[in-house]
């Protein structure tokens, strides 16, 4: 693993900036802090505001999650990966399916990049997809299958772990060892809306089966007031684990 890992007291939470434009992202980035959470800047903000917005966030403390998912030819993803790093992110995607040599070329390339270099997390299956949906891109096997023959593709090539569901993450950690950074989206504070999240994990449950870091969005974003529902979920997790 690499020692830019999370490490005790850190926090777990990383906040999906899923907004349309730089100023609701920064606007919102100005209510909390890197100690309570972790940010990530997904393809619409990154779309609409570029690596400028990304750039401020680090300039602010915050650790960033760049999820923009790569997958193109080895060389190309290389070089964004290194592009990526020269921004400061603390942690990147790429696509699985992309195979392992340009998953190796994408580990390859921020060696070296920073005393820090960012974490390497593999995207395996969507969790958008279903049996019917793979079948149509050509792949007829079991979604579930699917997510671990990829995710050993992602471990064999040196990466750091994957973005998996919290309901996968129990398997997942049993298959890949300790040292595997389990990434999850799709979780619900208690007593929050599940939005169009179909199987939802609490904070607390996920990190039981083995979540590393938690991708929570709307639950906070949209909140009334974030910073209650970041210290709501950090005691939580800190008096029950
Ligand atoms: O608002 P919410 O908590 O549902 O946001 C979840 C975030 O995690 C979004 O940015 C979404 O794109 C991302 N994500 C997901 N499911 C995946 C992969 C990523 O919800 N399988």
């Amino acid at each position: 693993m690499a020692d830019s890992a999370r490490v005790v007291g850190d926090p777990r939470v990383i906040v999906a900036l899923d907004f349309p434009a730089a100023a609701e992202a920064l606007a919102f980035a100005g209510r909390v802090t890197p100690s309570l959470c972790r940010l990530k800047v997904g393809l619409e903000l990154f779309s609409a505001a570029g690596p400028a917005v990304v750039e401020q966030l680090v300039a602010r403390g915050f650790d960033v999650f760049l999820d923009l998912k790569f997958h193109d030819i080895p060389t190309t993803v290389a070089r964004a990966c290194a592009a990526a790093a020269r921004l400061g992110v603390w942690m990147l995607n790429a696509h699985a399916l992309g195979g392992t040599q340009m998953l190796e070329a994408a580990r390859g390339a921020l060696e070296g990049t920073r005393s820090r270099r960012p974490l390497l997390i593999g995207v395996t299956v969507l969790t958008s997809h279903d049996a019917g949906t793979l079948s149509e891109v050509g792949l007829a096997a079991d979604p579930a299958a699917q997510v671990l023959t990829l995710a050993g593709l992602v471990q064999k090539s040196g990466l750091d772990g994957i973005v998996c569901s919290a309901q996968e993450a129990g398997i997942m950690r049993v298959r890949f060892g300790a040292g595997f950074l389990l990434v999850t989206p799709g979780i619900r504070p208690a007593g929050t809306a599940s939005h169009d999240q179909q199987r939802t994990m609490t904070p607390h449950a996920a990190v039981r089966q083995g979540a590393d870091f938690l991708v929570i969005g709307r639950p906070i974003t949209q909140a009334p007031d974030p910073v209650a529902v970041l210290e709501g979920i950090d005691n939580e997790l800190r008096t029950r684990l």
